[in-house]
Parts: C-alpha cells; structure tokens; sequence
C-alpha cells in the first residue's frame, strides 16, 4: 500500500470515527493504538478500507507522508499548563520519530493553555502543532464534526483539505475554519463546552418544571419534540425528546426516570469558570449550570436536607398549553443570555491574546456538526457578520426583539417556579444578568459607598466629572 496521508494515533471510539471518517473522503489513514489488539481488530473489522495498522510507533510514522500529519486522540487530563498528561507523553514518544516540519494534531478537550505549551515546546524542535477542538461526539466524529484548530496559519494551510473535507456541512460551508494561534482552538472548544452546559442545564430546568406540574413523561416527549420544529431547534433539544420516549425494557418504565440524579463532569466548564473569573467576565448561566452539576452530585446531602429543610406546596396550575408558551419562552431568553456570556468571554479574551477571532465565523461553524448546533446559530452568525464589533448579543435587532417579546413569560416562569420551590438556577441566573445589563442604575453607588467608608476607597460622583475621586469623612462607628 501507498504511504497515508494521515495518521492517528488513539483508536478509543470517537479515534475509530474519525479515521473511519477521513477513510471515507479518499484519504489513506495510518492508526496506531497502544494495545496494538485494538489496532488489529480495528483494521480487521474494516476490509477493503484504505487504512495502514502500525504496530509499533516506528512503524506508523514510516507509513505516513511527508510532511507527516498525526493526530492524537488520547485523552487529556492536564488542568493546568504545566501539568504533564497522555498528550505530552505521545509527544516525547513521537518527537525523536519525526522530521522538520512534520505537524501533530491533538484532537482531544486538551486545556488551551496547556496546548500553548506544546505549541511553542515543538516549534522549538522545528516540529508543527495544531491543538484542535473536535465537537460532535461518537456520530460526528463519523458523519462530520466541528472543528476549532488552533496554530500557525500556515500549518492550518496543509491541514486544510482534510479537515474542511471531514467536517460537518452547512450551505455547503464545512463547519472548520482556522480559529487563530497557539492555543485559541482548544480555548474557543472549551467555551463551546460551556455554552454546552448552559444549554444542557437550561433544558433539565424545562423538564423539572413540567414534571412538577404533572405532565408525563410522554407528554414532555411531545412539548421538546414540538420545540424541535420551531425557534428552538437544536440538537440538544431533539435528543431530550428521543431521551424521554425511551423505554426500559426490563421495567417498561421511562429510562430518564430510572437514571440517578447525579450529574458527572470532565472539567471543561469548570476551566470556563474559572477563566471568565480572570478576565472578569460575567457567564452567569454557565456559572449556574456549573454549580447546578456539583449539587446535583451531592445526592447524599440533598436526600438528607429534603427531610429537613422545608419548602411550599408545589401547584403550577392546571393550563398546561400556557405553562408550555411560558417555559419555551423562558429557555429561548436564558439561552440567548447563555450565548450572549460565551460570545462574550471569547471576545474578550481573544482581544487580550490578539487572536484576532471572528465572532461570526466562529458562530457560523457551530452550526452543523457540534453539541450545541441549533437553528440560532444562524441567528447569531448574521448578527455578527452584520456588525462584528456587536457589543453584546442581546442589542442585536434580532436577538433585542426576542428578548423584549419573552422577557415577560421569563419572568412568570422564574417567579413560579421559585414559590414553588423548584430549582432553577440558570433560568433566574440569567434573568438576573439581563435585569442588571438593562438597569440604568445599580445599586453600586450604595456599594462605592460601604467601601470607601471602611477603606477610604473613594468614588466618583455623578454630578463631577469621571475620573475625578472622592472621599467623605464617614462618622466613626463604634462596637
Ligand atoms: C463535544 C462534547 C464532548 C464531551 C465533553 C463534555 O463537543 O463533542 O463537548 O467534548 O461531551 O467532554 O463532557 P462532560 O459533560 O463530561 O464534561
């Protein structure tokens, strides 16, 4: 067989998707897998395919094309830049096997900054990296997922005709463009995965509320399915439909009833927390949504506190048509907020990096292929590409008009769920941040006040002019 022109090295299943699909476009693919079995079994279960298995790493970079392209799909557990994980260790192995110029792909959630690293630790071997978020789980990763490569612009150049050719499709636009340098793949496929969350947490709150109102499961299948046609739509929202049909088999009951109520988590929204704490940006919703997992773990301590700590009687009302209006109308807004955050903290960011990132580029190749793809990404793409430098999502035409006609079944649905007792964090976290965004006047004045009275911290006034600070002799207080 002729020498592939790419190779990778990680055959877990989204590897085996991946290679499956770039087999697919034309292209001879090399793979190597550490339990060289897998690898066997995988070139076994798949005649006829262009595909080179490789026992030994030596053998795989022999097979490939100069220069060589390699992705890694190992799984990353680096939570800091210099934590050192599988990644690093496929690196040292690959490093002294390569030549100039020869490019290594890692494919993984590795944390951005951690790609960094890498980036500039191979270009000094004179080898090149790309650290590439790949979003669109086990089926995109067959069918066509969406890529955010990170790194030079030149090597993203040599990996262009493979990556736009596995890549989702949306108008005939493949969802993959070249994100920016060093590490703003991994970061901008990181902040996807918080708008992820959000999402997820939003549409959980949704179907706590209908269930509290008494509707079925069956019927809750319908109300997400019915969404799945409308403004809505989005992937998330069709397999919440799908999920909630399901059956048990053993029981005949619904699967999503039987499953614990313990959210897991890899940490990739964590690090967009912490994150949008260092650039002092507010993601409310995706803080929520964050939290609301970490509660959600502590089973043990919320089964106990629900015999402690009381709450009302829950009655939502017997319309439930209305109650349907009200909830879509309440997710729409809080996942335009959620939106709205994400966009925010990769803008910010991006500038602080000099990235240089394009909002709506990057809007528009979250539209096909990825987790959150949703029919309003189309929404979002236009508002950027009508004004990149939109300040915030929700002073876009479109996306104001929506928020000023729903903000009020919003605000009906927090304030009832919240009499009742049900949870919803990222709904009201939401609410609060376009309450604070829209309010002329907060209540920092009283704030400024309280600082500069224990820390002669000063203040600005509003009948001075900004930039001029003030300071008042606050009475001495006693005890
Ligand atoms: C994707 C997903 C994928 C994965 C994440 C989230 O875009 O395909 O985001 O990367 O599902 O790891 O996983 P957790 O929910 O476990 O954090």
């Amino acid at each position: 067989m002729s020498l592939a022109d790419f190779g990778l090295i990680g055959l877990a299943v989204m590897g085996q998707n991946l290679v499956l699909n770039v087999e697919s476009r034309g292209f001879t693919v090399a793979v190597f897998n550490r339990t060289t079995s897998v690898t066997d079994e995988f070139v076994a279960k798949h005649p006829g395919k262009k595909l080179i298995g490789a026992k030994t790493l030596e053998e795989f970079v022999q097979s490939l094309k100069r220069p060589r392209k390699i992705q890694i799909m190992v799984k990353s557990n680096a939570v800091g830049a210099a934590d050192r994980d599988a990644v690093d260790a496929v690196i040292e192995q690959l490093i002294p096997l390569l030549e100039p110029d020869d490019i290594i792909i890692d494919g993984g959630n590795s944390f951005y900054l951690a790609t960094e690293r890498r980036d500039a630790y191979l270009a000094s071997k004179g080898l090149r990296f790309i650290g590439a978020g790949v979003s669109g789980g086990e089926e995109g990763a067959r069918k066509g997922p969406s890529i955010m490569p990170g790194g030079p612009a030149s090597t993203w150049e040599v990996m262009k005709p493979i990556f736009e050719s596995i890549a989702a499709k949306v108008d005939g636009e493949p969802c993959v463009i070249h994100i920016g340098p060093g590490g703003a793949g991994h970061y901008v496929k990181m902040i996807h995965n918080g708008i992820e969350y959000g999402d997820m947490q939003l549409i959980c709150e949704a179907y706590n509320i209908f269930k509290h109102a008494g509707f079925t499961t069956d019927e809750m299948a319908a109300v997400f399915n019915q969404w799945n046609e409308g403004d809505l739509q989005s992937y998330l929202i069709q397999i919440t439909g799908k999920a909630l049909e399901q059956k048990d088999p053993e029981t005949g009951k619904s699967v999503v009833e039987l499953i614990v109520d313990k959210a897991g988590q890899k940490g990739t929204g964590q690090w967009t927390l912490l994150n949008a704490a260092e650039n002092a940006v507010v993601i409310s919703t995706i803080n929520a949504a964050v939290e609301a997992r970490i509660l959600s773990s502590q089973r043990q301590q919320r089964l106990a506190a629900s015999t402690e700590l009381q709450g009302p009687a829950v009655s939502l009302g017997s319309d439930k048509a209305a109650l349907v209006q009200k909830v879509h109308d309440a997710l729409y807004a809080s996942k335009i907020i959620s939106y709205a955050q994400g966009l925010d903290l990769i803008k910010t960011t991006g500038e602080k990096k000099q990235w240089g990132l394009d909002l709506g580029r990057i809007a528009a190749i979250w539209r096909g292929g990825c987790i959150i793809r949703a029919r309003f990404l189309n929404r979002i793409t236009d508002a950027y590409r009508g004004n990149p430098t939109l300040v915030n999502l929700m002073l876009d035409p479109f996306f104001k008009d929506v928020l000023n006609k729903t903000q009020q079944h919003w605000r009906e649905v927090v304030s009832l769920a919240t009499l009742n007792g049900i949870p919803v964090p990222a709904f009201s976290a939401s609410l609060g941040y376009y309450d604070s965004y829209r309010a002329a006047r907060l209540p920092a004045n009283l704030l400024q006040a309280q600082r500069d009275f224990f820390g002669a911290h000063t203040y600005e006034r509003l009948d001075k002019p900004a930039g001029e600070f003030f300071h008042t002799d606050w009475p001495e207080v006693i005890g």
